[in-house]
């Protein structure tokens, strides 16, 4: 195991009606906020009405910025930024999923900064300090609502990167699991596949002996794949949206990567993907994670037969231990088709036209590599990306 800090300072309040009690939350931060979020499903749930009595009835303030879009744009950020310094507002909250923390995370990290919030996100800067930020979770998939962690899609180039900076970790989150009812489907299966790959990327280790945190991430990972046809087949299913949702948070607070170093290209890649096609982040991912694990399955095989071994239940006898990991990587795939996701990038209408594009904006024009588990060049990503377009899983 490797040294580590951890601390993770966002405080979750979970559970039913957790949502009422967002004045109370506020208050300790700020007496006027920014109110943010997305393209309007929380007015239709409802949502809203709460949100806005619960911050009357603390005498909080408010000022509006909705219209945050999946793959959130830099555009918006610059003018919240904006507004929030106009209005000398004290506090973001996030009413939505990723997309809407993130832009919130950024908007509050380019407050005090007198350049461009961009500088934070091509390594030109690092942020000294932010406006704090407040969250309410409506769809279990980023888990950015416990994490340091926040991507913005920069309109010129399509350029999607992330920021990572402990200074973002929200201060406090909501989570209550029925605000995930009203889900599509679709997006139910995208955020289990974002849940997913935050375990995967986790698992796929060089580090030894980190036994604790491998069972840790294949028993969140069996919890995930237990409950998610229960919430797609029942979508009012309380007890099992509780458990995909704190999963969803566990899976990303940063406690399942202590004392060891996950491998995260298959993000890195995804993010090409999302960042030029606009398609939703864990779609991506159910197309480049079993590509990419057929791509490296062979540098540790071992980690592989374990991984098929303890989350898919395959044999370990099942004929030989290449087999054996190649039949976990066919499970996933298989799961993945159950949710309704392709796995291949035509299923998600990517043509092959910009795989060389895409090796090259990731790899920063070949200069430098992705992935810890093994590092990958240019070259090597698009081969992944080759891959990703053949849909190999049998049903
Ligand atoms: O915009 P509204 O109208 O709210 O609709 C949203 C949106 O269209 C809808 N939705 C959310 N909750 C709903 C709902 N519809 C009905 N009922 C509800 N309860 O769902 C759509 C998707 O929302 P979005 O916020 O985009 O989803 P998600 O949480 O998957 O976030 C994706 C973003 O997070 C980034 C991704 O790259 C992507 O940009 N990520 C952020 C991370 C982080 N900050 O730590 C880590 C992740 O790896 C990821 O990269
Ligand atoms: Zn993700």
């Amino acid at each position: 195991m490797e040294n580590f800090i951890f601390q993770n300072p966002t405080r979750i309040t979970f559970g039913k009606g957790a949502e009422n009690q967002v004045g109370h939350e506020v208050l300790p931060y700020a007496k006027k906020i920014l109110l943010h979020y997305g393209g309007g499903s929380i007015k239709k749930t409802g949502l809203y009405q709460k949100v806005i009595s619960s911050l009357k009835e603390a005498g909080i303030e408010f000022i509006e910025l909705s219209g945050v879009q999946p793959n959130p744009r830099l555009s918006l950020v610059h003018e919240g930024i904006k507004i929030c310094r106009e209005q000398r507002i004290q506090l973001v909250l996030a009413v939505g999923g990723g997309s809407v923390i993130d832009s919130a995370k950024a908007i509050g990290a380019g407050v005090p900064y007198s350049g461009d919030v961009w500088d934070f996100y091509t390594g030109k800067a690092v942020p000294k300090e932010t406006l704090p930020v407040g969250t309410i979770l409506t769809i279990p998939a980023a888990g950015s609502e416990a994490s340091n962690s926040a991507v913005i899609t920069n309109e010129d180039g399509w350029f999607k990167r992330g920021l990572t900076s402990d200074l973002i970790y929200p201060k406090f989150s909501i989570l209550n699991p029925e605000l995930a009812f009203t889900l599509p489907k679709h997006q139910v299966a995208c955020g289990v596949s974002d849940i997913m790959a935050h375990l995967m990327e986790r698992y796929f280790t060089n580090t030894p002996n980190v036994e604790l945190t491998d069972r840790l991430c294949e028993s969140t990972l069996k919890t995930i794949i237990n409950n998610a046809p229960l919430v797609l087949e029942q979508p009012d299913n309380y007890d099992a949206w509780a458990e995909v949702m704190w999963g969803g948070t566990v899976a990303h607070n940063n406690l399942l990567n202590t004392g060891r170093t996950g491998d995260w290209a298959s993000h890195d890649i995804e993010h090409e993907l999302s960042g030029i096609y606009d398609v939703a982040h864990g779609a991506g991912l159910a197309v480049i994670f079993p590509a990419w694990m057929k791509y490296v399955y062979q540098h540790d095989l071992n980690r592989f037969v374990q991984y098929a071994v303890r989350v898919w239940n395959v044999e370990n006898s099942f004929r030989t231990p290449e087999r054996t990991a190649l039949e976990g990587i066919r499970r996933l795939e298989n799961f993945y088709h159950s949710m309704g996701l392709a796995t291949d990038l035509k299923g998600i209408g990517i043509d092959d036209n910009r795989l060389e594009e895409m090796a090259s904006k990731c790899t920063n024009s070949g200069h430098s590599t992705v992935g810890n588990f093994v590092k990958l060049g240019q070259g090597d990503v698009l081969q992944i990306l080759k891959l990703s377009g053949i849909n190999t899983a049998k049903k």
